[in-house]
């Protein structure tokens, strides 16, 4: 069950007294928070349950991608920590998506989601030639959902861009997990291809991840009331 406030904020620094301070700060305004490579790095298994017991659903985007065993385990073991989300690269291939269904689902009701990362937005279709993948980009991000919907994955994470086709192509059950969301008041930063919150949600997106617009800001609980009520969400 994803919380009806679709914002998880990216707690993306290495200081876990840092993420703590901005998920005291947003908690009653946002979903969830995600927590990525930078943090579990730094801070590992007990820096996410410590983020975990503060209550809020966590996103864990570690991104698992290897032999179909060895992700089943990475999957089990962040599963055990209370992850709420967890993902994989589609590009792992079918059998490795099927493991980490099946390894998630053995945790029954509290089990996570599992999504996976189909072309990482950093990618053009420049790059998708250069290692050897079939653009256009849209193309091959819609390849690698179908083909993660059918191992029994719950969803894919996508830019704001693709959400209307994959929407089309895998109906309304399937999770989109939209980072490269930009409220019309934020700096776009590095993001190239945004939505705001409300452009994304109304096409679809079940999951908006929001870092440096809250993060960034001089009053992130304020950024984050500021989207909520945007987004017409008042708890
Ligand atoms: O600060 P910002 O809102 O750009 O943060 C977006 C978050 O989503 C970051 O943690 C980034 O790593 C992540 N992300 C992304 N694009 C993807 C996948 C993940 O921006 N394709």
């Amino acid at each position: 069950m994803l919380p009806e406030n679709p914002v998880f904020v990216a707690l993306d620094t290495p200081e876990l007294e840092q993420a703590v301070a901005w998920a005291d700060a947003v908690r009653p305004r946002v979903g969830g928070v995600k927590l990525g490579l930078e943090f579990f790095n730094s801070n590992g298994p007990d820096g996410v349950r410590r983020i975990v017991d503060l209550g809020l659903p966590v996103f864990l985007d570690l991104k698992f991608h290897d032999i179909p065993n060895t992700v089943a385990g990475a999957v089990n073991a962040v599963a055990g920590l209370g992850a709420a989300i967890v993902n994989v690269h589609a590009g792992g291939g079918s059998a490795m998506l099927s493991a980490a269904a099946t390894a998630a689902a053995e945790y029954g009701a509290n089990r996570p989601l599992v999504v996976a990362v189909t072309v990482l937005t950093s990618l053009d279709d420049d790059d998708l030639a250069s290692v050897g993948q079939a653009g256009p980009a849209v193309s091959q991000v819609e390849r690698l959902a179908r083909l993660s919907q059918s191992c029994g994955l719950d969803g894919v994470v996508c830019s704001p861009a693709e959400i209307a086709v994959l929407r089309t192509a895998c109906g309304d059950r399937f999770r989109l997990v939209v980072p490269g969301i930009r409220p019309a008041w934020a700096n776009a930063g590095d993001q190239k291809r945004i939505m705001t919150p409300r452009e994304a949600r109304d096409l679809g997106a079940d999951v908006l991840v929001i870092g440096r617009p809250i993060t960034g800001s001089d009053d992130p609980a304020a950024a984050a009331a500021r989207i909520a009520d945007e987004l017409d969400i008042s708890s």
